[in-house]
């Protein structure tokens, strides 16, 4: 009897571990998840290689990195190694971490740029940063940064946008992904991933995540604070007007 009912809890104790198992695998549709209580300093890791767009790396680190933004937060460099990367205006960056040596990353990074053809065409890279994205709790691109993450195995059925003068180059080379390409978005947010459009798009879409991770009156404060006009609506896209869409 007592045999039984210990293998009985064993039992119920195995299916409820596999129900949670099964849904923490599931696509998280939600909304952009909490900052966790016990995380502590959040670990930004943005991924840098060569030929990068500047901005699109800086100019959310500018809001990350505010010194008034209330939020504890460490931006970490990470690289395929550690050599200085050359971004598309030729300004170099130093990584502080490789792809392979860095810690778990709380809130991953990429950034787009003529760099990210290289990036997708090496199985070696696009393996580390889908480990990357996976560990995540949440995962941002910019730009055509957004077809580097439609590269991992994990999009599929994610509403995702992309820089508006590419659009159609990047659902050409991300049909395997079954990405809902939205054409008319700054910035989508889907479960744990933002992606945002174009250059600039990734400052509105980085004050919306801090106003996410505190509140919408302190991103609004770290905007006034460098002077930048917050695109608040995510819909708000005047640049997809620019490139008509013509694929069916
Ligand atoms: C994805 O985009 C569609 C519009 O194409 C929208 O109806 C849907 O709510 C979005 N899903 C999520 C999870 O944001
Ligand atoms: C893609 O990778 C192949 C070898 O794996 C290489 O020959 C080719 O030059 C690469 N193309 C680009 C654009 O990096
Ligand atoms: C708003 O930003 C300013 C810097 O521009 C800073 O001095 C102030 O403490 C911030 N306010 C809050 C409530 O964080």
């Amino acid at each position: 009897m007592k045999h039984f009912s210990s293998f009985s809890i064993f039992l119920i104790a195995t299916s409820i571990n596999v129900a949670f198992s099964l849904l923490s695998d599931a696509a998280y549709h939600g909304p952009f998840p909490k900052v966790p209580k016990d995380m502590g300093t959040i670990q930004l890791g943005a991924f840098i290689f060569d030929n990068a767009e500047l901005l699109d790396i800086t100019g959310p680190m500018e809001i990350f990195g505010a010194p008034f933004n209330n939020l504890d937060i460490k931006i970490n460099f990470i690289g395929t190694s550690l050599k200085p990367v050359k971004t598309a205006q030729s300004v170099l960056l130093t990584p502080k971490y490789t792809l392979s040596n860095a810690p778990k990353m709380d809130l991953f990074f990429i950034p787009g740029g003529p760099g990210i053809i290289p990036v997708m065409n090496s199985t070696k890279i696009m393996r580390q940063v889908t480990k990357r994205v996976k560990e995540s709790t949440w995962t941002m691109t910019v730009c055509v940064g957004s077809a580097v993450l439609a590269k991992t195995d994990l999009m599929d059925g994610y509403n995702m946008t992309t820089n508006k003068m590419d659009f159609e180059w990047v659902v050409k080379n991300s049909e395997d992904a079954k990405v809902n390409w939205i054409k008319r978005a700054r910035w989508v947010q889907d479960g744990k991933y933002v992606t945002s459009s174009g250059v600039s798009a990734g400052m509105d879409a980085a004050l919306y995540i801090l106003s996410e991770f505190t509140s919408l009156a302190n991103a609004q404060n770290v905007s006034n604070f460098i002077e930048y006009s917050w695109h608040k609506d995510a819909n708000d896209d005047p640049f997809a007007d620019l490139y008509p869409y013509t694929r069916s």
